[in-house]
């Protein structure tokens, strides 16, 4: 079925419960059918907040002062803990951090994602763990680098497809063009793309977030990360303010059902902002047609270094307490872990074969 802009809006603006309860069972059905019932883990570490650059909505842009401590984790801190990540059985990692592009910057990520790769490999791992990278903009060729170096997914959210609001939001030098032309790269390149929006960004409308559903399907996204826009103090928008926590709750869980039914065959997050907007987020956006979820593995004691936005959650939990905590919660919806496994989208393996056909 294909979903006309109309039809999206319409989805978006749901909030009775007989509309919700029917948008989500035709998600989760569509969802057991396309890419199974099974939740993949990715163990995030946030491995640095140095950053370059000025998101006006981002508590670690480069110009929040208030920003008591700013830290690169060591690289055996890195490895160490991808490593107790392989043990446990989640097979894949997201390496993310601020936006760097200095060579040595560079070259350090590189190193520590051959690393990871050698290293993880394993009996249960014969292709090592598999390795996402979230370090923003960069040249094609750094991509190439770190393509081969053994990373196969990166994520760079386009945080809007608006140019005026994208505009508003950034400052002049990190423009829209630039995003798009990196999400191009990074597909010329190899790797499997995941983007993804805020949701209830102040200015942003329903027919905004439509267009943002029909950008990831017409770009042949193969991963989705999105989540509630939420202030942050020390944000430059923190005066805008943001929606009411309930609404916003049931927008962003309304744009995963409809981005489930628009692109069908992708993996998309239930993101930890969902979290931080009440206990059992996550465990909601799981039963709105999400299939992935990223248990925090970064190191406690820099933990608090890398608050995005207010509230984030599992700032005291070890990486044990926290995957074991979200086992609990998956398994109380119903769902089961794929341990053990990358679990790639079947979108990424369609791709593949249509690119093979051609060539
Ligand atoms: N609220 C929600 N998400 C945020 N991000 C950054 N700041 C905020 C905020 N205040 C998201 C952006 C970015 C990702 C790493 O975190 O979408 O791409
Ligand atoms: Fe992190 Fe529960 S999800 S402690």
């Amino acid at each position: 079925m294909s979903y006309t802009r109309k039809d999206i809006i319409e989805m978006l603006s749901f909030t009775k419960e007989d509309d919700l309860g029917r948008l989500r069972d035709e998600a989760l059905s569509l969802m057991g059918k396309e890419v199974g019932n099974l939740v993949y883990y990715r163990g995030i570490i946030e491995f640095s907040n140095i950053c370059r650059c000025d998101c006006r909505y981002c508590g670690i842009r480069k110009s929040n002062s208030k920003l008591s401590e700013r830290y690169t984790l060591e690289r055996n801190e890195i490895v160490d803990t991808a490593l107790w990540c392989a043990d446990q059985g989640y097979g894949s990692i997201v390496l993310q951090s601020g936006e760097r592009v200095d060579p040595a910057f560079i070259s350090f990520v590189e190193s520590v994602v051959a690393e990871i790769k050698e290293r993880s490999r394993s009996e249960k791992l014969p292709k090592g763990l598999g390795i996402t990278l979230g370090i923003g903009e960069q040249s094609r060729e750094t991509y190439r680098r770190l393509y081969e170096a053994g990373a196969h997914r990166y994520l760079l959210r386009i945080e809007t497809t608006d140019p005026a609001l994208y505009r508003r939001l950034h400052p002049k030098n990190q423009t829209l063009e630039n995003r798009i032309e990196c999400l191009g790269d990074l597909k010329e390149v190899g790797f499997q793309v995941g983007t993804g929006v805020m949701i209830g960004i102040p200015g942003q409308t329903l027919d905004m977030l439509a267009r943002d559903i029909e950008f990831f399907r017409d770009r042949d996204i193969d991963m989705i990360g999105m989540g509630p826009y939420i202030t942050h103090p020390h944000g430059d928008m923190a005066s805008e303010g943001m929606m009411e926590k309930e609404a916003l709750l049931q927008l962003s869980l309304n744009m995963i059902a409809a981005t489930r039914l628009v692109l069908r065959d992708v993996n998309i997050a239930a993101t930890t902002a969902l979290q931080a907007l009440v206990p059992d987020g996550r465990e909601r956006g799981l039963g709105y047609g999400a299939n992935v979820t990223m248990p925090n593995l970064t190191p406690i004691k820099v933990r608090k270094g890398y608050q995005l936005y207010e509230g984030k959650p599992c700032l005291d939990e070890s990486g044990t307490a926290c995957g074991s905590c979200l086992l609990n919660r998956i398994r109380s919806v119903g769902r089961d872990v794929g341990f053990n496994l990358w679990g790639d989208s079947p979108h990424v393996n369609k791709r593949k074969v249509l690119i093979g056909n051609r060539g």
